[in-house]
């Protein structure tokens, strides 16, 4: 319509036409017919608008750009001119014969823009402009019926400061193509800034954000599935993630799984990078993930061989086998010096070792080299063969591939959790574990068992004295005694332990050799398979990442005392199976996998009614009492959240995870940690804050359950009416107006019973108490909840009401 009428001379009536063909709009640009200032070409679907806009009303500057068209507020993705501004003028946007954009201003031939020139294979006799319902603009050849992928030119290989689903970040190595986002120098200026994000080709590839020539953050090379750099990425189940490096070609994309979901990464006008996405109630972008986020996301802080730790102070630390270059400089809290070796190499004795670093960013793989036909084992070899090798890494966290650095090591940081395994090369002087000891030593008051008691590192153990044999034999172990444990638990009585081996080929069969569709997700420890013993039996079999054994003895105890845990709410281990450098742990299988898979999905949690939801809540309240009081010893799991109570098939809840668990002497109540392990969002005031932990850490957890079961919601990661408030703000906000029954969950249905679920919300409430000795044992808790007369005391305003404050959803756990 709007063609005619420009060739028409009935311009007042065109006009009138032109508002009301608004609606119908094209989506495309042909020669001859060029797009005035005012009309806008739209995508098929109506997402993406491109035509003349102004940032900034009061300066009349116009730029031709792409914007959402369905999202409220004005969001530019795309800007052509964003360095040639037309000032005080309309202009006008042209595809010339030859398959060029060309913006002049109305009415004159200056051209102020163009695309570099398109190649006249793509473009044929017949060249379109077309804007994609992708955000795409791109210029083809109208002829090609087939709309092959082959563009002259698109505006995706062109991005301004803003990455769309299916844009690439990165390089077409072949043509020199380098794709990168340079944020707008203000609000209303989409000029360059100096803030760039950009791929980084050299070694191992990298994103780095540059402010300038200098680099301000650094993503880590990719390890098979996210950066190193933002472990965070793990947990975003909305997305897909892709990392592509061929001859060709190295760039990241990402996908969105839910194509209703609107979302970009940008870098904005003070140089950070984030992603955004929009909520369309209340109307507004919403900062999904951000960075640089703390200290130790600045470009090296720490220095060369330093290792920074945001959760430590100071947060900088040597790699064991290191001492401060700078002493004085470091105790003033400078550490970008970095470290020193303390003991010289010996490379040609062959002598050197290797320390393991764990949960890290791996350090700048800008000069390291990749060797993706290694493994571990091979890459150790390598390194340890070149004596200017200073470390070495798996490339992929699944364990294959092989980084190794020749240089320095700069940019280590340690993740609370998500992190890699990096072995640094260390003279055999620096290996002892005295060295490890004098370097923590002093920071850890109140003797605990210092270890961190898991039931797969433990049982590990177990397995690894068993060595491999028939399956199913029965181990005995003697009652044996601990030999460097302050804590020396004889009252374990004679029973020996019995831990049921089985041999590899039969969990192979089982698993279909660890088959892609039998892997049910990835633990803290490694993948999670799923299989069937010849009898029938399903088992989960948890796979190790290659872990090093050590202090064999000093777990022995433990493990005798963790085996032995029964419980019905208790998750039950069948046994293990040790081959070489294989270890796993084979576990019942609960069909109906973790809470959190029922509970956050919207149609999945109606088929937890309340009668089931009420269960689960009495279910882990007494597997935590039996944890906390009635086994044999005070066990404070400490990491109680949705994804670690299992659901066997009659959806009876069952504890697991015990891999940050600790154990209590018999007559401690406190502890004080350095390194805080758990989850946010789960994790109570003092220990988050002060790391301090008791029985009554898992209290404050099993509360935030409580109230995510009754409602439905996650603590963290959703967002109620008010601003910054999470669940529990919520919560308690509902308690104090009197409309508790507001939290139960509506896809629930409507029939149960109102005075259990006040009665949970109020002990829910009563167990996130901001002091630790305002909440309830676990005994009173399940006294509570089962009694109908008991009389609860009044809450008070629990600990963490808003979501602001630790902004990490990882898991944290300790790093070295
Ligand atoms: C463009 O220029 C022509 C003639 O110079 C004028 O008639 C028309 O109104 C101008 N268009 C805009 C959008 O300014
Ligand atoms: C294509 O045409 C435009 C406008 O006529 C001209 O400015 C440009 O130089 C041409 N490009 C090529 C590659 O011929
Ligand atoms: C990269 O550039 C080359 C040369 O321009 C081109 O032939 C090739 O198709 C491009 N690769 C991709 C994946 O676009
Ligand atoms: C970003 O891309 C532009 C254009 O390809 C290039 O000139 C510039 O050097 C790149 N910047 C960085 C930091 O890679
Ligand atoms: C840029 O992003 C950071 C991190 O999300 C934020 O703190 C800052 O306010 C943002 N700057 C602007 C101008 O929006
Ligand atoms: C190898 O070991 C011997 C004996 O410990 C020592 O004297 C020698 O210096 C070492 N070689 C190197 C290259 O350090
Ligand atoms: C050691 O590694 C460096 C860097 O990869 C390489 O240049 C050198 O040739 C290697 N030396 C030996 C002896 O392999």
């Amino acid at each position: 319509m709007r063609e005619s009428c420009r060739r028409s001379l009935l311009l007042p009536f065109c006009t009138l036409f032109l508002s009301l063909s608004l609606s119908a709009a094209t989506d495309t640009l042909a020669p001859g017919s060029p797009l005035s200032d005012g009309d806008t070409l739209v995508s098929a679907d109506g997402t993406f608008a491109l035509g003349f806009f102004s940032p900034d009303p009061s300066s009349k500057n116009r730029y031709v750009g792409i914007w959402y068209n369905k999202v409220s507020v004005p969001t530019y993705v795309w800007v052509a001119n964003r360095n040639a501004p037309l000032a005080g003028l309309t202009g006008t946007l042209s595809l010339a014969a030859n398959g060029t954009l060309v913006v002049k201003a109305n009415g004159t031939s200056t051209v102020v823009w163009s695309s570099s020139p398109a190649s006249s294979s793509a473009v044929g006799n017949n060249p379109v402009a077309q804007i994609l319902d992708t955000g795409n603009f791109v210029i083809k050849d109208d002829n090609d019926a087939a709309a092959s992928q082959l563009y002259a030119w698109q505006s995706f290989d062109h991005p301004t400061d803003t990455l769309l689903p299916g844009m690439k970040l990165g390089w077409n190595l072949t043509s020199g193509l380098n794709r990168n986002l340079t944020a707008w120098a203000s609000l209303t200026d989409p000029s360059p800034s100096p803030y760039t994000l950009a791929m980084d080709v050299l070694g191992d590839p990298q994103i780095f954000l540059w402010s300038g020539s200098t680099s301000t953050w650094r993503s880590g090379p990719w390890n098979g599935f996210r950066f190193s750099g933002v472990p965070e990425m793990k947990t975003y189940s909305m997305f897909t993630f892709r990392f592509v490096r061929s001859r060709d070609e190295v760039y990241y994309t990402f996908g969105l799984k839910d194509p209703s979901i609107v979302s970009r990464l940008i870098v904005n006008q003070t140089g950070s990078t984030q992603r955004l996405v929009w909520l369309d109630q209340p109307k507004q972008w919403n900062v999904f993930w951000f960075a640089p986020k703390d200290q130790c996301d600045q470009v090296s802080p720490c220095g060369p061989m330093g290792v920074c730790d945001p959760n430590d102070s100071p947060i900088c630390d040597c790699v064991q086998g290191f001492a401060p270059k700078n002493p004085t400089n470091w105790a003033l809290r400078d550490g970008t010096g970095g470290c020193v070796r303390r003991t010289r190499l010996d490379c040609r004795n062959g002598t050197d070792g290797f320390v393991l670093v764990r949960e890290t960013k791996l350090p700048d793989t800008s000069s390291s080299a990749v060797d993706t036909s290694l493994g571990l084992d091979q890459c150790r070899a390598k390194c340890l063969a070149n004596c200017s090798c200073t470390a070495y890494a798996s490339a992929d966290v699944s364990g294959a591939g092989c980084i190794i650095w020749t240089t320095q090591l700069t940019d280590i940081r340690v993740w609370a959790f998500g992190g890699q395994d990096l072995y640094v090369r260390v003279a055999a002087a620096d290996l002892s574990p005295t060295a490890e000891q004098s370097r923590h030593s002093g920071a850890v008051a109140i003797i605990v068992i210092s270890v961190v008691l898991g039931t797969v590192f433990v049982a590990l153990v177990a397995c690894f004295v068993c060595k491999r044999r028939r399956r199913k034999r029965r181990v005995r172990f003697p009652p044996s005694v601990s030999l460097n444990n302050p804590y020396n638990y004889q009252g374990t009585d004679s029973n020996d332990l019995e831990l049921p081996l089985f041999n590899l080929s039969t969990i192979v069969d089982a698993t279909d050799n660890f088959s892609a569709k039998n892997k049910l997700g990835e633990g803290g420890f490694g993948p999670v398979f799923m299989g069937t013993l010849e009898d029938g039996q399903q088992i989960a079999v948890k796979r190790l990442a290659k872990t090093s054994v050590q202090g064999r003895t000093e777990f022995r105890n433990e493990m005798e005392l963790i085996a032995k845990l029964q419980h019905r709410n208790l998750v039950r281990l069948l046994g293990c199976c040790i081959y070489g450098e294989e270890k796993m742990l084979v576990y019942e299988y609960m069909p109906n996998k973790s809470l959190d898979v029922f509970l956050f999905d919207r149609t999945k949690c109606t088929l937890l009614d309340w009668q089931t939801r009420y269960e689960i809540i009495m279910g882990i309240a007494r597997g935590l009492l039996y944890l906390h009081q009635d086994s044999r010893f005070r066990i404070i799991h400490r990491d109680l959240k949705a994804s670690n109570i299992l659901l066997d098939k009659d959806m009876n809840p069952k504890i697991s995870d015990f891999g940050i668990a600790r154990i209590f002497g018999g007559d401690e109540t406190e502890v004080n940690t350095r390194k805080v392990v758990g989850t946010y969002g789960y994790m109570s005031p003092e220990y988050a804050m002060d790391g301090v932990f008791s029985v009554k850490t898992d209290v404050f957890s099993f509360g935030v359950l409580v109230l995510e079961i009754i409602s439905g919601k996650k603590n963290r990661g959703v967002f109620f009416a008010k601003a910054d408030l999470n669940l529990l703000g919520y919560a308690w906000g509902l308690w104090k107006e009197g409309k508790s029954l507001d939290l139960v969950d509506d896809s629930m249905s409507p029939k149960y019973s109102t005075n259990e679920a006040l009665r949970c919300v109020k002990v829910g409430l009563l167990c996130v108490q901001e002091r630790p000795e305002d909440r309830p044992t676990m005994s009173s808790v399940v006294l509570m909840l089962g009694s109908e007369s008991a009389l609860l005391p009044e809450p008070k305003q629990p600990g963490f009401v808003s979501t602001r404050g630790p902004s990490s959803t990882a898991r944290l756990q300790a790093s070295r």
